[in-house]
Order: C-alpha cells, then structure tokens, then sequence
C-alpha cells in the first residue's frame, strides 16, 4: 500500500502543470475545467466547451478572437461528457485521451503504438497535431485529417490512397448538438468531384467534375479576386485545398444543419458572419430538408412549415432548426372507427417535386369516387385527381422527401395533393394564409388577376391621387412623419392579411388608411433599437424625399411592434416585370432606360444629396418599385442602420448568391457607396437583358450574361443581339450600348475604379460619353481566353472619353495587362 501511494505521490509531483494558454500538452499533462490551449499566435483555442442548454461538454476547437463561440472541429461529437472539470484531456500511451468523470476513455486518437513520447500541439491555421520525439518531426495524427464539419483555409479534403479512406464533413444533429447528422460533404475520388448525400446515401448535390481550374459546376470559382483553390492527384492521396490570398481574411467552409454547404467570413465590422456563398443554392434544394408531411419555402424563415393539420414530430428538434424529423398530425387517425370521419386538406405540389403514388387508376367518375378510396384505405395519407386520374398516395412512400414549394418560381406547374387529417383538425379555421389556396396555384390565373387588380388599382390609385391633390393640396407638411396607432394599422390593413411581399427585414402589407388612401405597412423583424434611436433613424429616413425613392408617410413603434408604413406603388417590383414570363405587356426599352436614369437618380440623392449619406446595401430589381406611370423609386433604404447590426443576418438571407454583392463583401472591409454602384451595374444588365445574369450551364453552355456580353460589347458586335428577346430587337443601338458600357464600368472589381453614382447618371443623361470600359476579373476569366489578344481590349483607363467635357471626376483604373 505504502509503495502504491509513495508511486502516486511521485507520480502527482512530476506531472508538469499545464501552462495556461500554452499551445502544447505534453505527455501527463492533461487539460480539464476551464483550461484552454491556445495556439502561438493566437487565433485558434481548445477546451470544453457546452453548445446547448444541456449540461453536454465536449472538446473543441474554436476562434480565439471572435466572441460568438464559433467551433471548428469537435473530438468526442458522440460522447459527450456532464463534469468538465473532473473530466480530462491528457497525452497518454502514445495517444490523446479523453476521460470522462469516472476516468474511462470516452475518446482517443486510437493509434497502435508503443511510442510513450508524443505531444500535442495546437497551430494557428486550428490544426491540432499528435508528434512522436520533437517537435519537428513528421505527424502521426492531425484534426485536420478528421475534419468535424468544417473545412478551414490550407486544410485538405480527400481520399487517401494507400489506406483507402475518404475524409468526410457531416454536419451537426442540431445547432446544440455537434453529434454526425444527416448530412455529409466527400470526395468522389474517380471523378474528382464532391458530393452532398443524406444519410450517407442520397446524393443531392454535386460540384462537378475538376476540370483543372475549378468544379465544373461551380464556375463562380474562377472568380479570382479572393480565393487560391488546388486539387492535388498523386500516388498517395487525392484532395483539394482552398486558401486566401489576403490571409487576414478569416473564413470557413461548413457543412451546416441546413444541409447546405456554406462558405462563411468573418464580418470585422459588424462582427458576425457573413453568408457568401452556399450550395445548393435553393435551401429547399436539399433532400429530405423537412421530413414528412411539411413543406418547404425559400421564401421565409424557417423554411419548413408543417402542413395544416400537422404539427413538428419534435418540437425540440423544430425550434432548433433540425427539421429533417418532419411533421406528424395533430390527433391521429383513428381509420377503423367510422365516426371519425377523417377529411381532407389541399396543399400544392409542384410536379416536379411529385410524391410517388402506389395506386393509380382511371375513373370515369367524379373526385369523391378518388376520395372514397383514399377513405376506405386506412393506409392512404391523400389523394389527387387529376384529368379522371386518381392517384393514392402513402407517406412511407413519400419517404420523407418535403413537399416543396417555392412561390416566386411562376414557370412551375402545380397540382392539388389532398391529405388526410382527423375530422378534429379539419374544423379548426386555417390560421395561416401561407397555405391558402390564391396563394399558391394556377400561376396563369393569379397573374392575369393580378394585372387585372393592377390596372383597376392604378385606375382607383390616379382618381385618389387626383383627388388628394385637390383637396389636401399643400396642407401636407414636408417631411413630416404620421406616428400610427397599431390597432389603426392592424384594421388599414386587415389584420395584416393581404401580404404584398417579405424581405430581408421583414414582411410587407397592402392597407387602407382612413382617407381611402393605399399604403404598404412593412413589419420590421428584429430591430434591436430603442424607441428613441428608432424614431430618430425613421425621421432621417423619412425626411430623405425624392421623386425617385419611395415615400415614408409614417411609422408606428409601440413596444416591440416596429412598422414603417410606405406609399403604394401600383406596378409593384421591377423583377416582376422582368424575369417573369406570361406577362403580356413587356417593359418596352424606353421605359427600361427611363428607370435606369430614374434608379440612378435616386441612388445619387441618397449616396450624395440628402444630410446624413445612406449607402443602401441591397440593391436588387426587388427594391425597385414602379409607380403608376412605371417611374422606379428605390426601396428599403436607411434600414440597414435601423435594424443594426443584424443587417448581416438580413444578408444571409439572401442566400449566398454572388449576384448582386460587390466582391467586397467578402473580404469584411467597411462598405461603401461603391457597393450600391456594383449592384447598380448588375442589375443595368438585367434589365437590358430581361434574365437574371445568373451563374448557370444549360447543357455545357455557360450562362453568365456579363461574360456573354463582354464578347459583343468590347468587340463591337451586334448590340441588338443582347436585348431582351421580347422586345425584337427595338431599341437604339447607341442606349444599348451605354447602358451596357456603364455596367461593366459599375463592376470593376477594385472600387476606385468604378464610376460614381452621379458620373453615371451624366452618362446615362447623355452629358457626357463613356468610354470603353476594361473587363472586370470576375467577368474575364469566363471569357474565351483567345479574346484577350483581340486588340480592341486595350481598354480606357478611365471611364470618360477624353474629348468629354467633364473636368472634374476622373476615374482612375489599373491597365488590363499583368495578368
Ligand atoms: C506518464 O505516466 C505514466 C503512468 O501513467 C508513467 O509510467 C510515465 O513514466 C509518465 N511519463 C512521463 C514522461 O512522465
Ligand atoms: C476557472 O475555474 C476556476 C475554478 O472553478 C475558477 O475559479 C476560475 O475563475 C475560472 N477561470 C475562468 C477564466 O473562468
Ligand atoms: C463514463 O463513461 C463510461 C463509458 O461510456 C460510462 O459507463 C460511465 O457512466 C461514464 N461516467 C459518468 C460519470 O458519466
Ligand atoms: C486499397 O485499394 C487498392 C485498389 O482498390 C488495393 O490494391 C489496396 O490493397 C487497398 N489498400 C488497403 C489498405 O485496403
Ligand atoms: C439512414 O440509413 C440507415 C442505414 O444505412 C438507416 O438504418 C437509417 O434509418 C437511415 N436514417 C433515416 C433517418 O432514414
Ligand atoms: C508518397 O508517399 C511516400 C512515402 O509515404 C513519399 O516518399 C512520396 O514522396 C509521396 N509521393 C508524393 C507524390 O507525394
Ligand atoms: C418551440 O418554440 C415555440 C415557439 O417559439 C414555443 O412555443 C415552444 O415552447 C418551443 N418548444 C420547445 C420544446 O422548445
Ligand atoms: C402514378 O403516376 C405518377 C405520375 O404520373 C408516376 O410517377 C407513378 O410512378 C405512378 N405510380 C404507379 C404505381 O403507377
């Protein structure tokens, strides 16, 4: 006994202490409680760490320096241990250890080795790595090569050759459960591409194959400005590796809950993460994204929603954004007792998105023939009878995949699914609008309704605006703002039942005021501020008037209920009128150009003209709306600053596609007015092409407009050719190809090289001319490479020809050559 305790007190006495903020653990030492390792530098740190409100540690690794816990690698995702401070990580046998409370091994390296001298060392890239003997010598084991859910800049991702294994990212089960979901991120190595599967098995999305520079069917990789990406093929290993040229960039690529792929920076200034791109595109893209009996929407957040009649299997689960466990009905069936009665509910499918049926039959009889069967069958969760067919349909058919439903996709036909619900549920009165039958349908009727609605409105809206003129004439204040009582807005509006539209801060709605006058009611989400602070900010925005920006008449801010109450633009937005098809009028070019020098007006008062300087932040054809007489007024101004600092969180919403950002965006430096000349720029190409300029192959053909374009403007070809194709061709050569010159001139990549909003709207009055633009990099690099010894691109360095008569702004650009 003696001996044993001599022993153990030795062997206490020799432990060295573990240092704290030491970046090694060295054999015995061990790590517990509150005690971290950090790495030399700084950014990466590694203890316990407790992601939800159970009392769950678990290892990780994290960033030292942002203060939003962000994890990087976890090691015991399965094991999870209750006491961290009688928990410990050690260096044990050869091996990193964790034990648990009761001192059994709840993780570990699991290497074979005799080798007792091996210590672990943290590094600044958040590599974690095992060494045997010093310091320098080669890896035995490194985080790195098991990656959690996270893939960090120089890090690997592949398949090694001599042990066969794939390394694979799988997302968390929850946002507080870093356990392996369902979903994964590998290699397909023979094809040298990645892959998204559910479960493991399910492949939903994929990268295309590496054709030597990029994914093939990730052509946004070209874009060279921010990123270095490798994929190496040797006789080991096989494996691409991303990294950034600025190294101060701090950003990481995750396989998150929502099944998506995103890569996420780091926002220094408002110091959260910034979504900037994400695979796929469409949330409800991903499979099996909500389970049984949901639906998806893109459109708002959550994007699941259970069907009516059926609630959230988990609502622990729900709450937490982890939907993949569907919806079951609220009272469950009882088939066999007669007098329950169970009826039917519609919901909308798009046909692409079809359930598979297991019975379909013909019958010359009516629906209720289709329905009896469904009834009389206690394992038919619905049916649908369509062109005498009746089909029956089976959740465990439908195998969990969701009901998807995307409301602003007009191409997509749709067909009714009943579904089976208790007769219990069928009485309650459908609360929520979202699955009202208008809603969602027959895309044909609801378009030709609605520009039937339009033209009575703008009808009505002319007579009324008339009339105001006449009677309140110039009693009206300038500037002056109507503070509203929420119950009058909840009455103007209906109870906020006729929703116009949502965005990033919040859902808009159609109402009447007492003077019979149409507004829009915007409810904010999330605005962080103060009464005081938010009537202020809402005087600035509402003292900012121009005839090209959209009215604030008033707002209401009683508790936490927010609302700003806009006029009503009868014409709606303008991606209406351009990306969606079955339109009969079509803007014609006139008209394009009119609201290309009306947008750019109202930019210029904003960036310029008004008191406080407003940089929008998000412009985009949604937040232009378009009066009765097609005039564009800008939306959604000065809410960046009144939402604050979550205006990052309202980006995110736009869901990573590059579209209409500035490359500056990524790299988290402040924003500037130049952003809002970036989207201007991209959004000129829309409307002289009347396509979104979206990233696409259709078939092996490439699809990004600006790069389409680059060929026929900088090489003179036929500018007519770019036009929407709906407009055969009328327009003037010389606005077309302004209007085109401008946009290239609006996305340069470097800022100072980009026109100011009032230098283009000189251009764009025809004060002044514009001179061939360079070809931006992020433009150029999908053009085929034999155009750049065409020697037309021996591009201006300024935006304005020199015979113009400008003296003052010149714009200053780097040469084209040097790359
Ligand atoms: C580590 O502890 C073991 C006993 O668990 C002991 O045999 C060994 O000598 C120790 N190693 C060092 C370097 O202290
Ligand atoms: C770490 O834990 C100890 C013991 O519980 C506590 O006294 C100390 O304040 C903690 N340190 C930090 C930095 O939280
Ligand atoms: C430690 O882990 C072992 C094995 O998983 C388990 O049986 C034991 O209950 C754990 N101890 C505590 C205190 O949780
Ligand atoms: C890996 O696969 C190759 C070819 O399929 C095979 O020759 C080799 O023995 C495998 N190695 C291991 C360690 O399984
Ligand atoms: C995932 O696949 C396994 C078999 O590989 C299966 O047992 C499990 O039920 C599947 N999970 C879900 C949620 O369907
Ligand atoms: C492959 O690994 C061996 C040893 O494991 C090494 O000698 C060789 O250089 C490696 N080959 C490449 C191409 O990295
Ligand atoms: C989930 O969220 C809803 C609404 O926010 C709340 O009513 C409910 O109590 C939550 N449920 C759980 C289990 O967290
Ligand atoms: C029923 O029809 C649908 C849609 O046409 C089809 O996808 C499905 O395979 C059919 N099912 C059976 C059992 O024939």
């Amino acid at each position: 006994m003696d001996f044993i305790a001599f022993h153990l007190i030795f062997y206490l006495f020799f432990i060295p202490p573990l240092i704290s903020g030491a970046d090694t653990l060295v054999v015995n030492q061990s790590l517990s409680g509150n005690q971290t390792l950090i790495s030399l530098a700084g950014n990466f740190e590694m203890g316990f760490f407790k992601p939800g409100k159970l009392p769950n540690y678990y290892i990780g690794i994290w960033y030292k320096n942002i203060k939003t816990l962000t994890v990087v690698w976890v090691a015991n995702r399965e094991t999870p241990i209750h006491d961290r401070f009688s928990s410990k990580l050690k260096v044990q046998d050869g091996n990193l250890v964790l034990v648990n409370e009761s001192n059994t091994p709840v993780w570990s390296t699991n290497l074979i080795t005799t080798d007792k001298h091996a210590s672990v060392v943290l590094l600044d890239d958040g590599n974690l790595v095992l060494r045997y003997e010093s310091s320098s010598s080669p890896p035995i084991w490194q985080s790195f090569d098991h990656p959690t859910h996270t893939f960090l800049p120089g890090n690997k991702l592949g398949y090694n050759k001599h042990t066969n294994t794939t390394q694979v990212m799988t997302s968390w089960r929850s946002r507080e459960d870093p356990g392996v979901g369902l979903f994964s991120f590998e290699i397909v190595q023979q094809e040298k591409k990645y892959v998204l599967k559910w479960n493991r098995s399910v492949e939903y999305w994929s990268s295309g194959s590496w054709n030597g520079e990029f994914f093939s069917l990730i052509p946004e990789m070209r874009v060279p400005y921010v990123f270095s990406f490798n994929y190496i093929d040797n006789a080991n290993e096989s494996y691409f590796t991303y990294s950034f040229n600025d190294p101060s960039i701090i950003s990481r690529l995750v396989i998150d809950v929502s099944g998506q792929i995103q890569q996420l920076t780091w926002m220094e200034n408002s110091q959260e993460w910034y979504l900037f791109w994400s695979r796929p595109q469409k949330v409800c893209d991903v499979y099996a994204k909500c389970g049984t009996f949901s639906i998806c929407n893109e459109q708002i957040l959550p994007s699941c929603n259970c069907l009516i009649g059926f609630e959230p299997a988990s609502w622990r689960d729900w709450n937490l954004s982890e939907f993949s466990g569907g919806c079951v009905r609220k009272t469950e069936l009882k088939c066999r007792i007669k007098e329950e009665n169970p009826g039917f509910i519609t919901s909308y499918v798009p046909v692409n998105f079809l359930p598979t049926f297991y019975e379909n039959k013909t019958l010359s009889l009516d629906e209720s023939a289709c329905r009896r069967s469904c009834l009389d069958d206690c394992s038919c969760d619905g049916y649908s009878f369509i062109d005498k067919t009746c089909r029956l349909w089976k959740s465990e058919n439908l195998n969990s995949i969701s009901l998807v439903f995307v409301s602003n996709d007009f191409n997509v036909e749709k067909f009714e699914l009943n579904v089976k619900v208790a007769s219990k549920d069928l009485q309650h009165p459908i609360k929520n609008t979202r699955y009202k039958k208008n809603d969602k349908v027959n895309l044909g009727v609801v378009i030709g309704s609605v520009i039937g609605v339009v033209l009575v409105l703008a009808l009505a809206l002319f007579i009324i605006y008339r009339k105001k003129r006449l009677v309140v004439g110039k009693t009206k204040m300038e500037g002056s703002l109507v503070a509203f009582v929420y119950r009058d807005l909840q009455r103007a509006t209906k109870n906020f039942s006729e929703k116009l539209g949502s965005g990033g801060f919040g859902s808009v709605f159609k109402g009447v005021l007492h003077d019979s006058s149409i507004v829009a009611v915007k409810k904010l989400e999330s605005v962080s501020q103060g009464e005081k602070q938010f009537r202020s900010e809402v005087s600035t925005i509402g003292t900012t008037q121009h005839v090209n920006l959209v009215r604030l008449r008033g707002f209401c801010a009683q508790g936490s209920s927010k609302l700003l109450v806009y006029d009503y633009m009868p014409n709606g937005s303008l991606d209406f009128h351009l990306f969606h098809k079955g339109l009969d009028s079509v803007l014609n070019w006139k008209t394009r150009y009119e609201i290309a020098v009306g947008i750019a007006r109202g930019l210029v008062y904003l960036h310029e003209k008004c008191r406080d300087c407003i940089i929008h932040c998000d412009i985009k054809p949604e937040n232009i709306l378009l009066d009765a007489d097609f005039c564009p007024k800008v939306a959604d101004f000065g809410l960046a600053k009144l939402v604050g600092r979550d205006f990052s969180r309202v980006l995110t919403t736009m869901r990573g596609t590059r579209g209409y950002l500035a490359p500056e965006w990524l790299s988290g430096v402040p924003i500037t007015a130049k952003a809002d000349v970036f989207s201007y720029g991209m959004m000129l190409f829309e409307l002289v092409h009347g396509k979104r300029n979206s990233e696409q192959f259709q078939g092996s053909v490439f699809t990004f407009f600006p790069s389409l374009a680059a060929n026929v403007v900088m090489g003179g070809g036929d500018i007519l050719s770019l036009l929407d194709s709906r407009l055969n061709r009328e327009a003037s050569v010389e606005e077309v190809t302004k209007v085109c010159k401008v946009a290239y001139w609006c996305i340069q990549d470097e800022e100072h090289d980009r026109p100011s909003m009032s230098q283009v709207e000189h251009i764009l009055e025809g004060v002044v001319e514009v001179k061939m633009p360079p070809i931006p990099q992020s433009v150029k690099f999908f053009i085929d490479d034999d155009m750049e010894d065409v020697p037309f691109f021996a591009a201006s360095s300024s935006i304005f020809n020199e015979s113009s008569s400008t003296g003052s702004s010149q714009v200053h650009t780097s040469s084209l050559s040097g790359d």
